[in-house]
């Protein structure tokens, strides 16, 4: 009898083992009959016929079984030659469920031009699972972005049997999702990942992608304080903090100049992007985005700080002269809006026609021949600013500091147990902590601009990076700081700060796949 209950103990015993082996450890599987047939209407009215392959697991070590999986919808006629286009729908830097196709976004729109849509679910900053009585939070840096790679790596391993081509795959998201896609493009293959991803049960597979499609992405996280405070230091927000807010403001700003400068990056022509003229380059993207807008019939008030020029197209920096003297650069070096010397334009934005200029012609709404010469960006920050309040100081790494809470970000960078952590030296020090080598290691593995021309890293050779013009939840220059790392190694970069867009993402979205278009062709 003692026999009996012993042997009966051992299998019992042996059976759970097997049962807690055979949950977690799933090999990576595709039925290609599995699909299940379904339509999405467009808002114009077209229904787009697909096949839809759903919860398909992307590790063998599932730990959160909600969001490590994907979806893959496959339009009628997609081909193994489509190209597949990869949502990310991670936003704040929380978890992110595997969703279906809508008709509004570029998800959507991507299944009725062909390609073949995949939405992978990953864990993020306040995703937890129970392991007996405790609460594990198993989605902090970098599993949501070790995730996505893995979704990577099934769409290569399944590649044979998945329609759509897995060597042409563009990655789109927005936010805490367009730095996951930059991710994605920026740190394909690279080697500090993979034992990561082999932990995991990801497939042996390359995780490279073919292009990056990142709105407004809230990356570069470790020098997002520093950048958003030498942008926005100067203006009246900002001015009418507490003393102590001002100062920490301005100690954060003074610390930008030596980090643009330690980037090295040129302009398109070549010559030095750094802190002496940075604020005169996002001024003439400004301008850029402005006049785009204004030629395709948009109102820009004087009120924002713009001068103009009728019919003179000659001396119009959108036409890549320099502005008329007197008319631009009238700041003092340093920060935007900073010291100015008295300005010699005219009050209100100087419309009168220059004498000997023709007058200029108007069609509708659109001033044929109406040029913007110049921007005053402490007028035009103040803009920004008046449309939605800045964040606090610091704007990120915000915890313990002159007793500010804790930002999503410090969540991010948190441990297992749920704890908030400062990030970046500066912070801790504030807090009167250490930012532990661990941590170091993880932001390190959540910014882009460290693997971007390091010649170990596969990137993306096509990128589409788009930040509003009147986004105010990062600077300006974290993407223009990305747009510009990448160009200087070599890749296409389509970038721009769309005309007095907030935080926001998959709009303008013929331009966008007109641009997609041409680069799969
Ligand atoms: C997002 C927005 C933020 O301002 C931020 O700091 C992090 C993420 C987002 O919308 O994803």
């Amino acid at each position: 009898m003692k026999n009996i209950i012993i042997v009966s103990f051992a299998l019992l015993f042996a059976m759970n083992i097997c049962a807690a082996k055979k949950s977690k450890v799933t090999p990576l599987q595709f039925n290609p009959d599995n699909g299940v047939k379904a339509s999405l209407t467009m808002t114009d009215g077209k229904v787009v016929n697909y096949t839809a392959y759903t919860k398909l697991y992307f590790v063998t070590n599932v730990e959160d079984s909600t969001y490590q999986y994907m979806n893959i919808f496959v339009p009628e006629g997609a081909t193994h030659q489509s190209p597949m286009f990869l949502r990310t729908y991670v936003g704040g830097y929380m978890a992110s469920e595997a969703g279906y196709p809508q008709a509004q976004d570029a998800s959507g729109r991507a299944l009725a031009e062909g390609y073949v849509l995949v939405i992978p679910g990953s864990r993020g900053r306040t995703s937890t699972v129970k392991q007996g009585k405790k609460t594990i939070y198993t989605g902090r840096a970098p599993k949501a972005l070790l995730d996505l790679k893995a979704a990577v790596r099934y769409l290569r391993h399944f590649d044979n049997v998945i329609p759509g081509n897995a060597e042409k795959i563009i990655t789109d998201g927005t936010s805490a999702g367009g730095a996951m896609s930059s991710l994605l493009g920026a740190t394909g293959n690279h080697p500090s990942y993979a034992p990561l991803l082999k932990a995991m049960g990801a497939a042996d597979e390359r995780d490279d992608v073919f292009a990056s499609v990142c709105y407004c992405p809230i990356t570069d996280l470790d020098h997002a304080d520093m950048a958003y405070e030498w942008l926005y230091v100067n203006t009246d927000s900002r001015k009418s903090l507490s003393a102590s807010k001002q100062a920490l403001s301005q100690e954060l700003a003074a610390q930008f100049p030596s980090y643009i400068n330690s980037l090295g990056l040129k302009k398109a022509d070549g010559t030095a992007l750094n802190a002496e003229n940075y604020l005169d380059y996002i001024k003439q993207i400004l301008i850029k985005s402005a006049q785009e807008a204004k030629d395709a019939g948009a109102d820009i008030p004087d009120s924002l700080g713009f001068s103009f020029s009728s019919m003179a197209a000659f001396q119009a920096p959108v036409n890549g002269q320099s502005s008329r003297p007197g008319m631009g650069n009238n700041r003092a070096e340093g920060m935007p809006g900073g010291e100015r010397r008295p300005s010699v334009g005219r009050p209100g934005g100087g419309r009168k026609p220059s004498a000997g200029m023709p007058p200029m012609r108007i069609s509708g709404r659109k001033m044929v021949g109406e040029y913007i010469t110049d921007l005053d960006m402490g007028k035009y920050l103040n803009y920004v600013v008046s449309t939605q309040p800045l964040k606090g100081v610091p704007a990120f790494d915000s915890y313990n500091v002159d007793g500010a809470a804790a930002s999503g970000e410090n969540g991010e960078f948190g441990n297992a147990q749920g704890s908030d952590v400062n990030f970046t030296s500066w912070s801790a020090e504030k807090a009167g902590t250490a930012v532990s080598e661990e941590v170091k290691e993880n932001v390190r593995l959540l910014n882009p601009m460290c693997f971007i021309g390091d010649g170990v890293s596969s990137v993306a050779p096509h990128w589409y990076i788009r930040h509003g013009a009147r986004d105010r939840d990062t600077a300006f220059s974290v993407s223009i700081n990305l747009a510009a790392k990448l160009q200087n190694s070599g890749k296409d970069v389509n970038f721009k700060l769309p005309w007095n867009r907030p935080h926001s993402g998959d709009y303008a979205l013929n331009e966008l796949f007109a641009w997609m278009a041409e680069i799969v062709k």
